[in-house]
């Protein structure tokens, strides 16, 4: 239950963070919209991607679809291309899906109430809240890692946040901050406060406005909040691959599987049963690591030249694998460590 007096205090805390933000809210370019698509779009790209990298992408990718009909026009091939360099690829496979649901179940019209934008592909909580909010004044808090760590130490909460509860719990606890003025923006300074000041390590308290009235920084154990049991469980796995070159061309082939990556073109993954006097095997392959959210992958690369066209082509054809010329693989989806490997290359060969 939260008494009379706490729910002052919030109205209090909600006007201060206000304040704070009509003062120092980031120039963000999706800040001068409401348009729920473009809100959405960011959302998105924003979710597992930082603001400095990925604003280039997000403006790019809206001048190529500025609207949910011209996305739900396009085929997926192309979106993927637009989305090379986030990674991630299933954000944009269900930017896709729901584009269509938009067309065949809203009339083509982004919904406006929060449990119809829940149903959208690929929209959780977090983002149907952040939605609702800029676009439509929901009242819902949009509770990710940055609103969890403010909470927590605002309220000074020993409430584990890796429970399944948490969510719920922490949704419960704020709806009195929200329960006045412009939702969106509230949000939005929580986003703000937790990248900029609220940061894990070493916060800026002082720059806070709100760290009068945060208990955490009363009790000088900021940084022990927000309290974390469960470390997400990570898995690895190894994938193997083989670069195989022929005068500054290489060979790439379409996952078909459901898996990560799905759609994407990767490097074979099997080497050519040929011999010595056809291919030349570089002694030592590349290893990469690539974190996922709840994955490492270790990938080995195989660099093979081939010696002769012919031998080339017919790998390709026995393969079903495409041959790309090296400057044009940003014509083909990779998964971004593939398309690093491959920038490396190209770098080194510049020199
Ligand atoms: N991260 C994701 N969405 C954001 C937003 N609207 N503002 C700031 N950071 C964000």
């Amino acid at each position: 239950m939260i008494s009379k007096k706490q729910k002052l205090d919030f109205l209090d805390i909600n006007k201060k963070i206000l304040c704070w933000y009509a003062r120092s809210a980031r120039d963000l370019p999706f800040r001068k919209t409401r348009d729920p698509y473009k809100i959405w779009i960011c959302e998105i790209v924003f979710q597992q991607t930082r603001i400095s990298q990925g604003i280039a992408h997000y403006e790019k990718f809206i001048q190529r679809y500025p609207n949910v009909q011209e996305l739900a026009q396009s085929d997926l091939d192309e979106i993927l291309v637009y989305w090379r360099g986030l990674g991630y690829y299933s954000r944009a496979h269900n930017i896709y899906k729901a584009s269509l649901q938009i067309m065949n179940d809203f009339g083509g019209k982004f919904p406006n109430a929060y449990e119809d934008i829940l149903k959208l592909k690929g929209i959780g909580k977090y983002t149907a809240a952040a939605i609702s909010s800029i676009c439509f004044s929901g009242r819902y808090p949009a509770i990710d890692g940055n609103f969890y760590r403010v909470m927590s130490r605002f309220l000074a909460s020993e409430y584990d946040i890796s429970k399944t509860g948490a969510y719920k719990h922490f949704s419960e606890i704020s709806m009195p901050l929200f329960s006045e003025g412009n939702t969106g923006d509230l949000n939005q300074a929580i986003m703000d406060l937790g990248s900029v000041i609220c940061k894990p390590k070493k916060p800026l308290c002082k720059q806070c406005p709100i760290h009068g009235d945060c208990l955490a920084f009363a009790n000088n154990n900021v940084e022990f909040y927000p309290v974390k049991s469960k470390k997400t469980h990570q898995k690895n796995e190894s994938l193997t691959y083989y670069f195989i070159e022929y005068q500054n061309q290489f060979l790439a082939k379409k996952r078909n599987d459901n898996s990560i990556w799905k759609n994407l073109y990767e490097f074979p993954p099997e080497l050519p049963s040929m011999d010595s006097s056809t291919i030349i095997l570089e002694r030592k392959p590349s290893t990469i690591f690539h974190q996922l959210t709840h994955k490492r992958l270790m990938i080995t690369i195989h660099h093979v030249y081939m010696k002769t066209g012919e031998n080339f082509s017919q790998f390709a054809r026995e393969n079903a694998c495409q041959i790309i010329p090296f400057h044009n693989h940003k014509k083909i989806s990779l998964p971004r460590p593939l398309e690093r490997y491959i920038e490396n290359l190209l770098e080194a060969l510049t020199l």
